[in-house]
């Protein structure tokens, strides 16, 4: 079973005369602890894919298909709460700065578990854990403002990373770090899928960044292509 099937998926924006083509007949299947690279200059569609898969943007055709689930078929499937498969089964990360700027670390990743109805203690506890697996133990009572931009960046993974979900979706995630921390977070995005065997999907534009994933996806001008 694969944890992320795309079928022939493509996203227009607008319609008549000014109709963006941003995805074009995109299909790819990821498996459970797969770490896949999305790679493409900027403009060539890569968010727009990520963002339907992520259940965040309607594809205008094609089929998505979550945990062996039909998400999208010719635009959403009616009836379901796109919220709570994205709760439950997704984890987002987007560059950093975007963590709640008056939460800190502990509770900005205590606060994902909460949504999904965590009792704070319980919260607490695996946040914690979690927070010093990414080495930051030290760090749990400070605000984002305080924290370095790759210690903010494993913040965020951290809060991805709180309800183990199956489906890991990046986008650009290192695009604000220098380029020893780019590596690092990489490191560990590749450590997490194995270990919990998630899917993690990566959107770059920095070829130097994927070094080590099992796949890579290259989009040019809203097709893709495996590389
Ligand atoms: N909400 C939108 N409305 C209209 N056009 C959009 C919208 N979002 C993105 N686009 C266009 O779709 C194309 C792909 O954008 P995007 O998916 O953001 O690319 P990337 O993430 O690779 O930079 C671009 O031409 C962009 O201008
Ligand atoms: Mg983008």
């Amino acid at each position: 079973m694969y944890a992320v099937e795309v079928e022939k998926l493509t996203k227009i924006y607008g319609r008549g005369d000014t109709a963006v083509r941003a995805i074009v007949d995109a299909t790819l299947r990821v498996k459970p602890g797969e770490l896949v690279a999305i790679l493409g200059p900027s403009g060539s569609g890569k968010t727009t894919l990520l963002t339907a898969i992520g259940l965040i943007n309607e594809p205008t055709h094609g089929k998505v298909l979550i945990d062996g689930e039909t998400v999208a078929d010719e635009g959403w499937r009616p009836g379901l709460d796109l919220k709570k498969i994205r709760r439950e089964k997704l984890g987002f990360i987007f560059q950093a700065h975007n963590l709640i700027p008056f939460l800190t670390a502990l509770e900005n990743v205590m606060i994902a578990l909460e949504i999904n109805g965590v009792p704070e203690r319980a919260a607490s506890e695996r946040a914690t854990a979690l927070l010093g697996a990414l080495n930051l133990g030290h760090r749990l009572r400070n605000y984002p403002s305080a924290l370095s931009g790759g210690e903010r960046q494993r913040v965020a993974i951290a809060r991805a990373l709180a309800n183990r979900p199956k489906v890991i979706l990046a986008d650009e995630p290192t695009a604000a770090l220098d380029t020893d921390n780019g590596r690092n977070v990489m490191a560990l995005l590749k450590k997490l899928a194995v270990e919990n065997h998630s899917a993690i999907l990566v959107v770059t534009h920095d070829r130097r960044m994927v070094e080590g994933f099992d796949r890579i996806f290259e989009v040019h001008d809203g097709r893709i292509a495996a590389g």
